[in-house]
């Protein structure tokens, strides 16, 4: 039994195989945190709460004259504004007569088999019946008649736990939630390290790791995307915990739109971790009966550092996340015609494209930006999705047709959250974006935004893109996103329901996801935003994988995948070979290393490879090959960090390690060679230590290989990389 509740003290246990997450209902009903870490038999861990008179930490009422019960120091559950606790809270309310108090007592608790889900937003969801079960714990303020029931699923095999919180109005009066995060976590004790992973538009998910001050840590994106700025994902480390040792607590929110995360270290000592929904200018009214639920939290702590925490997130990712028949793969290798050609393309070009790719062994050309409406560059058409047949000199049928009878698949490229002025849907229907009355937009990329709020906005999209996908031969769709939203306002909102449009937008493009993905299920989604400005768990449920980045150097890549590795298995991970001089930055690396860089994840193509010469031509092909023989070890394999690209010795390494331990793959890059350099020592991780691997005529055991280790051969030239294969 993974949750466990003890009647007598009101005591709630989770455990998980490895760890074990506890808290209890208090005195006075308020619930109490008492403990998340390695798994803990049979023990009660209240005994660590101290309670000190401390000066400026005011006592509730019912404490009467006990001036050392504190709500701004003890660990708290799910803290909740306006009731003496000083620190960052969970959740606040406007009260129907204007107050700001929000008193939540413990009122009860459900224990169910199974996982729960949520209403119209993503969430895990069980690989097999029986493999989770719920816990949900019911807290009531009495006067408002705000019910708020905390939820909790628990994979324990997977060493997993997820959050998420409904809202319940059993009042009379219409009540506003002001603020609705997903997770509260109180750490009692200890100094930890908070990593996170920052960026921009061609260089997201950049790791740092920086030492927790006293008062609060935060991220946040306020864009009406995840954000290519921050990632929803943090990481609570001790000072040394690395790769393979020490304590770690990895928080990820299942949610593509504005999110907050914080960690603030209290007067006590004490840290308090919570993730959500951002809550600036977040507003929600809840009449008599009306509900609300906050995305989900996912958890996971590891006592084995931050591998084998990548490790639990990447397989329930994987297994209880994504969807569809692609899920696992295997999945089609792919060329894209963006860097080949930009908007300047017609059909002929892009069979011409098909046709060389079939000799390369791709398996699919996907047809990006510009097939549609009068669209020959950014500033026009967005939201007329009818094909363009002038441009393409044939119809998408045709094209389709064309393209499968070179032995490819086909694909095809929207964006349907957007619109340009310059549109016949927008001359149409100009109140259908995010724009307030009477004031001017604010024009990103020249594009404005859709408002996925409105039912008649969902279904014209439906419509056409159903038109567009039944039209022809369509297996493969890229749904990109590229501009943050700001000016937010619907007409279809009365002015105190505005502040529900942010979330109302991600729960109407997640509908329409949800109804597109099931009604075609052969079709492979790959998610996008300029790149990686959407890569968060909750796109993962519609889409299986995601463009990592619109940077595609390889160099810069070294340091995109290894913040993404964090928590996205590599088969979420869109990563393609491009041409040389780089689009993004002017650099110029070997053919060989641009293939090896974009191995570890869903490999494809985006330059115009009917323009190789003869040795391109054969790297291609040869590293094609390579891949489809990889695929599975790289989808299924445990991914190991070995080197880290943002160390000052330029080298960066990674590892895969099959289920079965029964061979692996080791890759090195380096993005800074040295003259006369320093022995470099990589040593393998993972592998069976009584197993002998072949490699290049050679044999090693596993011992040799994960503590004697190679050392690297100097590298020379420009950015060179090698890969080795170990087979036992
Ligand atoms: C941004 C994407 O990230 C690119 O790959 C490409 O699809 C362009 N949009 C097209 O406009």
């Amino acid at each position: 039994m993974p949750i466990l509740f003890d009647d007598g003290k009101k005591l709630f246990t989770i455990h998980t195989a490895n760890t074990t997450y506890q808290f209890m209902a208090g005195p006075y009903g308020f619930l109490l945190h008492l403990y998340y870490g390695k798994r803990i038999e049979n023990q009660d861990m209240s005994y660590l709460i101290i309670n000190r008179d401390r000066g400026f930490s005011g006592n509730p009422y019912d404490a009467g004259c006990d001036r050392t019960f504190s709500l701004d120091t003890l660990p708290l559950e799910y803290p909740a504004a306006g009731t003496g606790d000083f620190r960052t809270c969970a959740a606040s309310v406007i009260n129907p007569d204007g107050s700001l108090v929000l008193d939540p007592r413990y009122s009860g608790y459900t224990i169910h088999k199974g996982k729960y889900s949520l209403k119209g937003l993503p969430a895990l969801y069980e690989e097999q019946e029986g493999e989770a079960e719920t816990l949900a714990v019911t807290l009531l303020d009495s006067v408002c008649g705000l019910e708020i029931q905390l939820l909790y699923g628990v994979f324990a095999e997977k060493d997993i736990i997820t959050r998420a919180v409904i809202f319940t109005n059993r009042g009379s009066n219409t009540i506003r939630l002001t603020k609705a995060l997903s997770l509260n976590v109180d750490f009692l004790y200890g100094e930890f390290d908070f990593v996170h992973f920052h960026g921009r538009h061609n260089m997201e998910r950049q790791f740092e790791r920086i030492p927790l001050m006293q008062g609060t840590q935060s991220i946040s994106s306020n864009r009406g995307t995840s954000s290519h700025q921050h990632n929803p994902g943090i990481i609570l480390c001790g000072k040394n915990t690395g790769e393979d040792h020490g304590d770690c607590y990895g928080f990820n929110l299942v949610y593509s739109g504005n999110f907050s995360a914080r960690a603030e270290v209290d007067q006590t000592g004490q840290t308090r971790v919570s993730m959500g929904m951002d809550y600036e200018g977040f507003c929600f009214s809840l009449g008599e009966g009306e509900s609300f639920t906050s995305p989900e939290a996912v958890m996971c702590h590891s006592s084995r550092g931050f591998a084998a925490l990548s490790h639990r997130f990447h397989r329930v990712y994987r297994h209880n996340l994504c969807r569809g028949r692609y899920q696992f793969g295997p999945r089609p290798v792919l060329v894209n015609n963006w860097e080949a050609t930009y908007f300047n393309f017609d059909g002929q070009k892009l069979i011409q494209i098909a046709a060389k790719a079939a000799k390369l062994g791709i398996d699919m050309l996907v047809m990006d930006d510009g097939w549609f409406g009068g669209r020959n560059c950014d500033n026009s058409s967005l939201g007329d999705w009818f094909v363009n047949e002038k441009k393409l000199g044939m119809s998408l049928k045709t094209l389709a047709e064309e393209v499968n009878k070179r032995g490819l698949k086909f694909g095809l490229w929207l964006e349907p959250e957007m619109i340009s002025e310059d549109s016949d849907l927008y001359r149409k229907n100009p109140r259908w974006v995010i724009l307030p009355p009477d004031r001017r937009p604010v024009r990103s990329r020249n594009q404005l935004v859709l408002d996925m709020s409105q039912e008649q906005v969902r279904n014209y999209l439906f419509e056409r893109i159903c038109a567009i996908l039944d039209s022809a031969n369509i297996e493969y769709v890229k749904w990109d996103m590229n501009r943050s939203i700001n000016g937010w306002y619907s007409p279809s909102l009365s002015a105190e329901r505005q502040g529900e449009l942010p979330h109302r937008y991600m729960l109407g493009l997640y509908e329409l996801l949800e109804k597109l993905t099931k009604k075609y299920p052969h079709i492979m989604f790959e998610g996008c935003s300029g790149g990686g400005g959407r890569f968060d768990p909750g796109m993962l449920h519609y889409h299986p994988q995601i463009w990592c980045s619109d940077n595609t150097d390889a160099v810069a890549r070294l340091k995109i995948q290894y913040g993404t590795s964090f928590f996205y298995p590599a088969s979420t991970v869109g990563s393609h070979v491009s041409a040389v001089p780089n689009h993004q930055n002017g650099r110029t690396t070997p053919l060989k290393t641009r293939c090896i860089t974009a191995l570890p994840g869903s490999f494809g193509y985006e330059l115009d490879i009917t323009a190789l010469d003869a040795e391109e031509v054969q790297t291609v092909s040869f590293w094609t090959a390579q891949y489809k023989k990889l695929q599975p070890l790289i989808y299924e394999g445990l991914y190991y960090r070995l080197l880290s690209p943002f160390e000052p010795h330029g080298i960066s390494a990674w590892q895969f390690v099959s289920p079965d331990k029964s061979c692996t793959l080791l890759c090195t890059a380096a993005s800074d060679v040295q003259a006369n350099p320093q022995n470099l020592r990589i040593a393998l991780k993972g592998l069976d230590a009584n197993k002998t691997y072949f490699c290049n005529d050679r044999s090693y055991t596993g011992a040799a290989l994960m503590h004697g280790g190679f050392v690297l051969p100097g590298f020379a030239g420009d950015y060179p990389a090698e890969m080795l294969y170990f087979e036992s």
